[in-house]
């Protein structure tokens, strides 16, 4: 492990100053999913990669793809190109996407799925890509960008592994938790040890602030949440904060509705990202008052846009305008959003 020089001074770009508190006049803003299907121009760079996961581990095209929301839209912040499901494929699982449907992967439902996995120090030979993806962007990215690494969180990703596609519910992942607790435990915790080998090599290729994804930590409820959403995001992130001290954590456990407050706590993350069902007001008084949210306008508005979209836009910057906060979607863009809308929406926000 390389150790990376402290900071010399204190951070200029916007999202490093809210990632320490600071409540700037006008929020720091990016999007997830700002790369992705509703601009032409990341179509057509699909397009020359062949398919997805060509994409995500050619370094060239996905620093490219990553580059261009930067360059459309100034956001504050750019975020890596790949998906949380490269892990699961370094770890030895088979993966691929059915166009139109989504992601498909060999499943784990016994001891001897689980055993068949790769040791977790063997990743780097299915992710060195990724790690020269964040190396060509530190250098291309403009001085005033902040450069996002991130991975899924342990429980999301290990839905995937289990059930071997998405599902509506998680039922094979809650079903393995209650019929082989110890198995899904082991697995787990192999996809955390992952998760903070994957993040530490992204933080010394040249991510400055890595966010965790756990897309789906609202089907686990009162113990479970605590067991599989709360204490793997408090072990990553205590262990990347041990052994990179300036690296600020964001983690995302969506939809967990009245648990972001003892989730803020818990964690130690830097900053919670909130999904378009918390209310604004409510989380500026319940969650930021723990540090810094991210959040929280809802994807459709970038699908809709009119008048919805700005009003809706000011209340979310009103309501977090007195503590620290990133403006982001409380979801990632959708394929049908217009892009114009992202210039209403950062028009909003900026004016
Ligand atoms: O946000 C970004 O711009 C960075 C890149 C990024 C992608 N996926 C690219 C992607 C990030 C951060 C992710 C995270 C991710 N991937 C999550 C967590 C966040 C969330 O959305 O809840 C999850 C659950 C995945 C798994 C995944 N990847 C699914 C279920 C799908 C299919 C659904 C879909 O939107 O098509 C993907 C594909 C995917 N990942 C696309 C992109 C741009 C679309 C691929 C395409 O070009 O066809």
């Amino acid at each position: 492990m390389t150790q990376l020089p402290a900071p010399a001074e204190a951070p200029t770009k916007t999202i490093l100053r809210a990632l320490q508190g600071e409540a700037p006049a006008v929020p720091p803003v990016w999007m997830m999913r700002q790369a992705g299907r509703y601009l032409p121009e990341y179509r057509a760079t699909r397009e020359k990669a062949g398919d997805f996961l060509s994409l995500c581990y050619n370094p060239d095209l996905a620093a490219e793809v990553t580059l261009q929301p930067i360059r459309r839209y100034g956001f504050d912040a750019a975020i890596l190109f790949a998906d949380i499901l490269l892990l699961p494929q370094a770890l030895g699982a088979d993966l691929w996407f059915v166009t139109g449907e989504g992601p498909r992967l060999s499943t784990i439902t016994s001891e001897e799925d689980f055993a068949r996995l790769k040791p977790v120090h063997a990743i780097d030979e299915t992710l060195s890509p990724v790690y020269e993806t964040l190396r060509i962007l530190r250098r291309e990215l403009p001085a005033e960008t902040t450069l996002i690494g991130f991975a899924g969180a342990p429980w999301t990703v290990a839905t995937y592994m289990i059930a071997g596609r998405g599902t509506p519910d998680q039922g094979p992942a809650h079903a393995l938790k209650t019929e082989n607790r110890a198995l899904f435990e082991q697995l787990l915790g192999k996809i955390t040890e992952g998760t903070i080998e994957y993040l530490s090599r992204q933080i010394e290729a040249g991510a400055e602030v890595v966010k965790i994804f756990d897309s789906w930590a609202g089907s686990l409820q009162g113990d479970d949440f605590d067991r599989y959403a709360t204490e793997p995001a408090r072990l990553i992130t205590e262990t990347l904060k041990r052994r990179y001290p300036g690296i600020p954590v964001i983690a995302f456990p969506r939809q967990a509705g009245e648990a972001y407050t003892r989730f803020h706590q818990a964690t130690g993350a830097d900053c919670v990202a909130l999904d378009d069902s918390v209310d604004a007001q409510w989380a500026a008084e319940n969650v930021q008052i723990h540090g810094c949210v991210q959040g929280n306008l809802a994807p459709r508005h970038m699908v809709e846009g009119g008048p919805a979209l700005v009003s809706e836009t000011k209340r979310i910057v009103q309501a977090f305008s007195k503590g620290p906060h990133i403006f982001n979607l409380g979801h990632g863009i959708t394929p049908e959003a217009d892009p114009d809308n992202v210039h209403r929406m950062l028009e909003a926000i900026r004016s």
